[in-house]
């Protein structure tokens, strides 16, 4: 049974004391919830704010990096390794972010470390694709978010991808307001599990958790999660306001 999953991406964003209060207010929230069916993961910029988190109920809330160097370790300043990352209490990094690949120039060979390297330190890959607004306008949405997957993660062991979750994020829907159509979100999600099937096998394919990202929202949310392969979300925006982010997680 593949997990739900709503996933915070805070990236720049908060103090150190706005983001414990952030993860305070979604650690209490997600335990008067109660419902053990969805994995809430924080992606923030102090992976230390794990101290924050209800130790008893790590399997339902994770914290997660939005990045890991691509090195093991070593004379690589300002660079966060993954084993870094895994010492925190983290089980999670996002990698391949639209905004990584655009303002760092993350290249596929560059990603394929981080993910080995992810892997390697038991930490959960969260792994996103998504095609910029040209692609989409030209319909070849599909090849475009294939040869992303094909030169990255569909290079892994049928073990290694098993471990990892993905998240489809349109690039014209990142911080937009304009999100995907439902029908347009489940379509690509189908297309992403297709072609996973391809390659893996049908279990694998339904066992892989895919989300949706880009201007998810309280509005929008309920809709998507109730697509037939929408398996949660990676939310930007939204996730900053515990109001908005508790609202997407009880969407569910
Ligand atoms: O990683 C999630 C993020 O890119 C989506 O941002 O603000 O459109 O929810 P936002």
């Amino acid at each position: 049974m593949r997990k739900k999953i709503v996933a915070g991406n805070w990236k720049c964003n908060t103090s150190l004391q706005e983001g414990v209060e952030l993860a305070q207010a979604v650690n209490s929230v997600v335990l008067e919830r109660g419902a053990e069916d969805v994995t809430v993961v924080l992606g923030v910029p102090f992976t230390h704010i794990t101290k924050v988190i209800d130790t008893v109920n790590t399997d339902r809330i994770n914290v997660s990096s939005q990045n890991c160097a691509a090195e093991a370790k070593g004379a690589f300043t300002g660079e966060v390794s993954a084993s870094m990352v895994k010492s925190t209490g983290s089980t999670h990094v996002i990698l391949g972010h639209s905004e990584r690949r655009e303002y760092y120039n993350e290249t596929s060979e560059i990603l394929n470390k981080k993910v080995a390297l992810t892997l390697e330190n038991g930490l959960t890959p969260i792994y996103c694709c998504g095609e910029p607004l040209t692609i989409r306008e030209a319909n070849n949405q599909n090849d475009f978010v294939k040869q992303q997957l094909e030169e990255t993660v569909f290079t892994l062991s049928s073990e290694d991808f098993s471990k990892i979750v993905i998240a489809y994020e349109p690039i014209w829907a990142i911080g937009t307001g304009v999100t995907a159509s439902t029908e347009q979100a489940q379509d690509m999600l189908a297309y992403i599990r297709s072609i996973i099937a391809e390659k893996y096998g049908n279990e694998i394919a339904e066992a892989t958790s895919i989300l949706y990202g880009g201007s998810c929202s309280p509005k929008n949310a309920a809709e998507l999660f109730a697509q037939k392969d929408i398996d949660g979300g990676l939310i930007g925006g939204a996730s900053l306001k515990p109001e908005d982010f508790l609202a997407i997680i009880n969407a569910y």
